[in-house]
Order: C-alpha cells, then sequence, then structure tokens
C-alpha cells in the first residue's frame, strides 16, 4: 500500500525532501511515511487519480509536472493561479487542491532565515524564469516599494512586469548591462539572484548578476541557487559588506509550509532543517 504522502517528480532519485518532512512527521508523532514516487509523464494523470483516496494527505509536486498537473486538479488557490505552477496537491475530502508554496516559503526564508522583512523595501530580482515569477508574486504580497527585474531577454522581465502590474505597484524591466543595473542595484535593500548564474555544473559557475562595487553595504543578497552553497553572487555580496542568504532555505520553507497545510499542525521547523543539514554533510 503506498502512503498518504509524498513528493511526486521525474527523475526523483535527487530529491531530499523525504529526509526534512520524515523528521518532522516523527517529531510530531504523525504515523506516515514521506515516500518519493518516480512519476513519468504518461502516468501522471493516473497518479493524481490516487491522491482522491479516502486518508490521503497531500503531495509535493516538482519538475517536470508543476504545469501538467494544473487540469487535473479539481480547485487551484490564488498563489498557483498567479504562479502558473502547483507545488503541492492537497486531498480536502476527495477534492484536489493545487496551491504553490514557493512564494511563501520565499518569504519565510528571507524572514527566519535572513531577518529581513520586505516590506517597503527597494528590491532588484535577476532573472525572469518561472521562479522569478513565485518571488515576484510573494514580493507583491509583502508589500515592497519599488521592484525591478533585470533579465539577460529584456521581453521576458517586460512580460513579467507587466502581468504583476496592478494599481500602484509597477515593476521596472531592465536588461543585464552594468549601465542598466547600476541606476537601480546600488539602491536595492533587496537582491535576489533567480537566474542560473552560479550554478554547479552549469555553463555559468563562476558568473554573478552584479558585483560587489554595486551593492550596498545594507543589503541583503538572496540566492536560490544552492549548490554550490556559497555562489559567486553570495560571495560578492559578502566582499560588498552586505547580508548573503540563501542555500536550501527556500526549497526547505516550501517544504514546511505544505507540510504544515497537508498536517494542520505547526512544523518542528529546527529539526526539518537539522535533518537536511545532516543529510547533506553525508552526502
Ligand atoms: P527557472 O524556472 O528555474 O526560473 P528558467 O525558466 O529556465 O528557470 O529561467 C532561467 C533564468 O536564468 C532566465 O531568467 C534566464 O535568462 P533568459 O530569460 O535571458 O534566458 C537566466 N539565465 C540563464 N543563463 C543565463 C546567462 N548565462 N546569463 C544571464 N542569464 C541567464
Amino acid at each position: 500500500m503506498s502512503s498518504n504522502i509524498g513528493v511526486m517528480g521525474h527523475p526523483i532519485g535527487h530529491t531530499k525532501s523525504p529526509v526534512f518532512h520524515q523528521a518532522g512527521l516523527d517529531e510530531l508523532g504523525i504515523k506516515e511515511t514521506f515516500e518519493a514516487w518516480d512519476v513519468a509523464p504518461e502516468y501522471l494523470e493516473e497518479k493524481v487519480a490516487t491522491f482522491r483516496a479516502d486518508g490521503f494527505l497531500a503531495a509535493c509536486v516538482t519538475l517536470p509536472h508543476k504545469q501538467a498537473v494544473i487540469p487535473l486538479v479539481d480547485e487551484l488557490t490564488e498563489a498557483a493561479q498567479a504562479v502558473g505552477a502547483v507545488n503541492w496537491i492537497f486531498n480536502r475530502d476527495g477534492k484536489l487542491v493545487g496551491h504553490n508554496t514557493d512564494g511563501t516559503g520565499f518569504l519565510r526564508a528571507l524572514k527566519e532565515k535572513a531577518g529581513f522583512d520586505p516590506k517597503g523595501a527597494n528590491v532588484v530580482v535577476f532573472g525572469a524564469g518561472g521562479a522569478a515569477r513565485a518571488i515576484i508574486y510573494a514580493l507583491k504580497t509583502a508589500g515592497v516599494n519599488r521592484l525591478t527585474i533585470a533579465n539577460r531577454t529584456v521581453e521576458k522581465a517586460q512580460a513579467l512586469a507587466s502581468d504583476f502590474s496592478e494599481g500602484k505597484f509597477k515593476p521596472n524591466a531592465i536588461g543585464m548591462s552594468r549601465d542598466e543595473l547600476s541606476n537601480f542595484v546600488p539602491y536595492a535593500n533587496l537582491l535576489v539572484n533567480t537566474t542560473s548564474l552560479g550554478m554547479a555544473g552549469g555553463p555559468a559557475e563562476l558568473a554573478t548578476p552584479a558585483t560587489a562595487d554595486m551593492i550596498s553595504a545594507d543589503a541583503v543578497g538572496y540566492d536560490i541557487v544552492y549548490a554550490p552553497p556559497m555562489t559567486k553572487f553570495l560571495r560578492e555580496v559578502e566582499e560588498a559588506g552586505a547580508e548573503p542568504s540563501g542555500g536550501m532555505t527556500m526549497l526547505v520553507f516550501q517544504g514546511i509550509e505544505g507540510f504544515e497545510m497537508s498536517t494542520g499542525k505547526t512544523a518542528p521547523v529546527e529539526t526539518m532543517f537539522a535533518a537536511i543539514e545532516q543529510a547533506l554533510k553525508s552526502s
């Protein structure tokens, strides 16, 4: 018999989700096993249908299924609609609700790990892909003052800015040239890298979206790239005298948010972080 909670992706072998979720379930005395389900796209519909079963709690959804599950659930939350992706499916009495916790996970990572409240902040987000979308949605709901989206392909930044423009909230869209960045980066309280620059094994591991000379010493620099833990961007942030933050924190908090909505209980955050840190050390 399959378990009532788990993570679904393809491939799934690399996932660390079961490690910290299991630690959380055990600590709360919830007798469930958090499984990892490798589900190829052709079996997705069949698998999602099993989530309606009595007693099933929730599934965390990862690549490549975050958009493909949208037509398979019964309802989408506002966050899932705004982000255009589902990373958790909850079973509410046989009805499947698709939700997205990437944005709230990011905000919790900022608040609880970097001690930063984005309300009223001037922010630059580098990148305009799926991760940027979740983060921009979160920053909008958190009430930032000014948001600039900087992307190599400026048209993608413009499209994202116009999708989220509402009332007084009007993000700027710029390219990634030094000239353009120098008009915004030095005045930002928060810089967020959502591009793949700096990612281990990628084509631009030694690259950074901004350099120390441009970054204010009062800023927080958050990198969603978590391997390596100290990216080139975070090193530039540190060199500027600013606060580097990132690593696995957004990833773990998106899980913690889903864990809390699945179980209806406050997650043992310390225990869950300790479990992932232990797993990373021994891997
Ligand atoms: P995700 O869903 O994880 O956000 P994505 O949608 O593939 O991933 O987005 C990757 C982001 O990294 C994009 O903003 C991309 O810029 P483009 O829109 O111009 O492609 C950015 N990116 C990737 N490689 C880059 C590079 N070498 N220089 C600058 N930006 C890069």
